[in-house]
């Protein structure tokens, strides 16, 4: 099956060494034999590779999963399909058909949206919110929104001064509920329903909300609405002891974990509240599924790029691993990365440390390292083809003190693919291994297709390295802690010195 034309490519060519030899040594090929991928190696993962694939295809039919693979979250990997097949057939009945209703009423009766969740319960809307909406939605006129809500994004965190920031904001901005451009709405997001930074906060704004539309008023319950896993958790006992019928909640599909969880009513609601695209979303996401599923290795840029990530970590010892976004709009994207990869993989004293970089920002700050600091790093840049809003020209002026007179024709994009030419050059020449993930737009479409590539790729690289990629058990330490900490004697004191103070 071939992608379609707007699809995303990864190209990894600049990270093969060249073949050595002994009457042509120079100290580059010397460098990038030691650091770049010999590209024997990367022929002779494929068998392991193709295995691996079915591996993933065959246990996402499972019925009931062995022991020994439990947690098993792959649930996500035929979710855009099942949810786009749905809609075709039950329309407005369909997960998608609510999930549209519920969003275009909330449009109209709201113009803020409040999302409480943490982790993969936020992440990933977040990632759709800056990438696909412009940077300053929230600070755009009413008309010149037209009709998308302003975003908040809480629960993710105990800070308290953010929190009260975002409380004195609605408390000094939404004064009248009558008046649809002074009501907000919250979108509550918890698979397990009981994480405390996400429940603690819905519990202080729905009280908030008690106060601007009246104690268990319809409209402060119409404009509550809960994403939650399908067991009893307790956010669902919670909402159901105040009414809600099962109809009214969301529910998080069985096997579709957290961080995995984009294409499910966790991203596809907020989604919707921004006015996204979903279904182009969704036919990105399944492009890639099916690209995994029936493409050779050659075409396969799931495979490709989790057998380049795992080469470079597992064998070249590229400990870290730089996801280097070339444009501002990608930073959450970045950070929804960071999580995907850090929960996944960063298990049994294994797995590369992500980070985030937004260029050419952080050039002025990472780039010293990235060009000369330790060899332990593979940079994976992100970069965007075209540019959706018209190009800013530098233009002539009639001081030229800056010099820039005889850059005067060239645009922004210029701007930026030359920094992008010239970074990689340098890091090139200096045996920095570098590979690319190209959009061709920041589009719903694009944007599905890179977040199911680097979901299944990071299942596949977990399965490469006999780890389970699903579950995060080491999380439980701190909230074991928090919570006995919460329960002890010495907080009770330190609560009732602050009630006396
Ligand atoms: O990937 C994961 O499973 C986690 O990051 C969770 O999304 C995060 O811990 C939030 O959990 P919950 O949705 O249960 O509140």
């Amino acid at each position: 099956m071939q992608l379609p034309d707007e699809a995303i490519t990864f190209n990894y060519q600049s990270l093969l060494s060249q073949m050595r030899t002994d009457e042509e040594w120079k100290p580059l090929i010397e460098l990038q034999s030691q650091h770049y991928l010999n590209p024997n190696r990367l022929k002779a993962i494929v068998p392991q590779m193709m295995q691996v694939k079915g591996q993933v295809a065959t246990e996402r039919e499972l019925a009931e999963p062995p022991a020994h693979l439990k947690p098993l979250d792959s649930g996500f990997i035929d979710l855009p399909d099942k949810l786009l097949i749905d809609l075709r057939k039950n329309r407005e009945k369909s997960e998608l058909g609510r999930i549209q209703a519920v969003a275009s009423r909330l449009r109209d009766q709201c113009d803020r949206i409040l999302v409480l969740g943490i982790g993969g319960s936020y992440m990933g809307a977040r990632a759709l919110f800056e990438s696909l909406r412009s940077l300053y939605h929230n600070e755009l006129p009413f008309e010149a929104r037209l009709g998308i809500p302003r975003f908040y994004f809480e629960g993710n965190n105990v800070d308290n001064d953010a929190l009260q920031e975002l409380l004195e904001l609605f408390q000094n901005t939404c004064l009248s509920p009558d008046d649809q451009q002074e009501r907000w709405a919250t979108v509550v997001i918890s698979k397990s329903g009981k994480t405390i930074e996400t429940a603690t906060a819905f519990r202080v704004f729905r009280k908030e909300a008690a106060e601007l539309y009246g104690p268990k008023s319809e409209l402060a319950r119409n404009l509550m609405i809960p994403v939650t896993g399908p067991g009893d958790s307790p956010l669902r006992k919670l909402l159901k002891a105040e009414g809600y019928s099962d109809d009214e909640i969301f529910t998080i599909p069985d096997r579709v974990g957290g961080r995995f969880s984009i294409f499910s009513p966790v991203g596809l609601l907020p989604a919707g509240l921004m006015g996204l695209d979903i279904r182009a979303l969704l036919q990105g996401a399944s492009s890639i599924t099916r690209n995994f599923l029936e493409e050779p290795f050659e075409r396969n840029i799931v495979l490709q790029f989790a057998a380049v990530c795992h080469l470079m970590t597992e064998e070249l010892g590229k400990n870290i691993r730089v996801m280097s976004v070339w444009s501002k709009k990608l930073e959450a994207l970045g950070l929804w990365y960071d999580q995907l990869m850090a929960e996944s993989l960063g298990k049994q004293g294994r797995g590369a440390t992500p980070l985030t970089s937004v260029m050419t920002r952080d050039l002025h700050s990472r780039g010293q390292q990235f060009q000369e600091g330790k060899r332990d790093k593979l940079i994976i840049n992100i970069t965007v083809k075209s540019p959706k809003s018209a190009p800013v020209t530098i233009g002539m002026s009639d001081r030229n003190e800056d010099g820039l007179n005889e850059f005067s024709r060239r645009n922004y994009p210029n701007l930026m693919q030359a920094a992008t030419l010239g970074t990689n050059t340098a890091y090139n020449d200096a045996g920095r291994p570098t590979c690319e993930i190209v959009l061709p737009t920041l589009s719903e479409y694009n944007m599905g297709q890179l977040m199911q590539m680097l979901m299944i790729a990071t299942v596949v690289e977990g399965k490469l390295m006999g780890i389970n990629p699903y579950g995060q058990p080491g999380v439980e330490a701190y909230k074991r802690n928090m919570l006995s900490i919460l329960r002890s004697a010495s907080a009770q004191d330190i609560n009732k010195k602050n009630t006396a103070e």
